[in-house]
């Protein structure tokens, strides 16, 4: 009998064995972070010629070009729609209305312009109208170039916000405008998002020569078949900078901020960089890397009372986007990110936001929800560890743009990464309702609706009490799912 058991025993340690195994490895598996082994073709990232179709001058004289909007208020009833005209001043009338004939557009808003030098070059006469006082969810046609070319295009308005409002975001970043850039904006448009969260940098018009600024009128005749017909929320990056005292050139953002305006006086912000939108059931805040965010800043004073506005009742998720990611294992910009982690991390894991996008990497990196904030400079704790209150980290810098991919990733990969890749793409963020999203990316190698790395977020505000017992420990409601 005692051999029999111990048989017995043995047998059944061996089982268990096996089990533990067979479970480490599917638990491990869903766990462990991925370096995709997809490898893209080898070729040169190549800059699209003056001459692309792409960069198409309109036709007519002085006609309305570089079209594009971004939210004119914080909740999405007014819209900015921004142009240039090249050969004289025009106009900055915007008619508008629910009739696509701008005969028959009822409305009109006077907006206003700017230009700028810029070394060597002078811009073009830059309109800037915000049309107000816009119902949620209705489509608008809208009209400029009066008195020499009219052109009109549409948008529909964002849903007023609430809990449960559907919304699909686009997610770009570090765009540019070479071959690759048009394939990632070609798969954007074909998978159909509302709005896009753009995390910074823009038309690399610095990587010319004198920042040659014509790349910045070439940038906005590219992005006009998208931007133009839906708001894109902006994000500053290091090739908004523009500082070149070299050149004389000395006030930093300068092209960018004749461009492209944001709402931030109506987010209570003091400065275009930094700000905040309200779009369906997303909370979203913008935060600029280059510009200071110390202690006492205004950037930092604006983000303490910010969160403390956010409401997850209205507004259940909430994202935040910059430029400069917190949680980037490749080798370019490696640690960039990190001053301001260290300055706001801890805030944002307190507020439970649910996703940060950041981009100036030129490659694609999903992190697991972790959280650094344990350090106190004397007590070690300086690796970031699972928490499920924490956001997912996204770094989304793979538009395309002319410096390439960026593929030396460290190794090993860290435990917090979840998956990376060397490749060109673009994301979206589909919000269901108040406690699931679905967030999927699509590399620019295959079709624009295929899935290369796709999870189901759940909502860290609905999941409070679950994280308000132990954070650390994830139950049914805190576990985000992989298809
Ligand atoms: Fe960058």
């Amino acid at each position: 009998m005692m051999g029999d058991d111990l048989l017995l025993r043995r047998r059944g340690g061996v089982l268990f064995l096996v089990l533990s195994a067979v479970l480490v490895l599917l638990g491990g598996g869903a766990d462990a972070g991925v370096t995709s082994s997809y490898r893209r073709k080898l070729e040169a990232t190549v800059e699209m010629p003056l001459d692309a179709d792409v960069f198409r001058v309109p036709p007519g004289y002085n006609a309305p070009q570089q079209v594009h909007i971004t939210l004119g208020d914080q909740e999405g009833t007014a819209m900015t729609v921004s142009w240039v005209t090249a050969s004289e001043l025009g106009n900055s009338t915007v008619k508008f209305g629910e009739k696509p004939d701008p005969e028959k557009m009822e409305r009109r808003a006077e907006g206003t312009h700017t230009r700028y030098d810029y070394f060597n070059y002078t811009s073009g006469f830059i309109h800037h109208c915000t049309l107000k006082h816009l119902k949620h969810s209705t489509k608008y046609y809208y009209a400029m170039g009066f008195g020499h070319t009219v052109r009109t295009f549409s948008f529909t308005t964002p849903p007023k916000p609430g809990p449960d409002v559907p919304f699909k975001f686009g997610l770009i970043g570090d765009l540019g405008q070479t071959f690759d850039s048009n394939i990632t904006l070609s798969h954007y448009d074909d998978n159909g998002g509302d709005a896009v969260l753009y995390v910074g940098d823009l038309s690399y018009a610095d990587n010319h020569p004198l920042h040659d600024n014509n790349r910045w009128d070439t940038w906005g005749r590219f992005m006009e078949r998208n931007a133009a017909y839906q708001p894109w929320i902006w994000t500053a990056g290091n090739h908004e900078l523009d500082f070149a005292p070299e050149l004389g050139e000395t006030t930093p953002f300068k092209p960018y901020t004749h461009r492209y305006p944001t709402p931030y006086l109506s987010s209570g912000s003091t400065e275009p960089f930094w700000y905040s939108v309200k779009l369906a059931s997303a909370h979203v805040v913008v935060l600029s890397s280059y510009s200071a965010y110390g202690k006492y800043t205004p950037q930092w004073t604006w983000l303490q009372a910010e969160l403390q506005r956010v409401d997850r009742t209205t507004t259940p998720w909430l994202v935040v986007l910059m430029h400069s990611p917190w949680y980037n294992s490749n080798n370019y910009h490696y640690m960039e990110g990190e001053t301001m982690r260290v300055q706001f991390e801890k805030w944002l894991v307190d507020a439970r936001a649910d996703v940060v996008l950041a981009g100036h990497v030129h490659s694609y990196e999903r992190s697991h929800r972790v959280s650094n904030v344990a350090y106190d400079i004397v007590n070690g704790e300086a690796t970031p560890v699972r928490d499920a209150g924490a956001p997912v980290y996204v770094t989304i810098g793979d538009g395309g743009n002319i410096e390439g991919v960026a593929d030396n990733f460290t190794r090993p990969q860290p435990s917090y990464s979840a998956f990376r890749e060397a490749s060109f793409g673009h994301a979206t963020l589909e919000i269901k309702n108040r406690t699931h999203a679905y967030y999927s990316w699509h590399r620019n190698h295959d079709g624009a609706k295929v899935v290369a790395d796709g999870v189901w977020l759940t909502n860290r505000a609905q999941s409070y009490a679950v994280f308000f017992l132990d954070r650390t420990k994830t139950s049914s409601m805190a576990i985000d799912h992989q298809p």
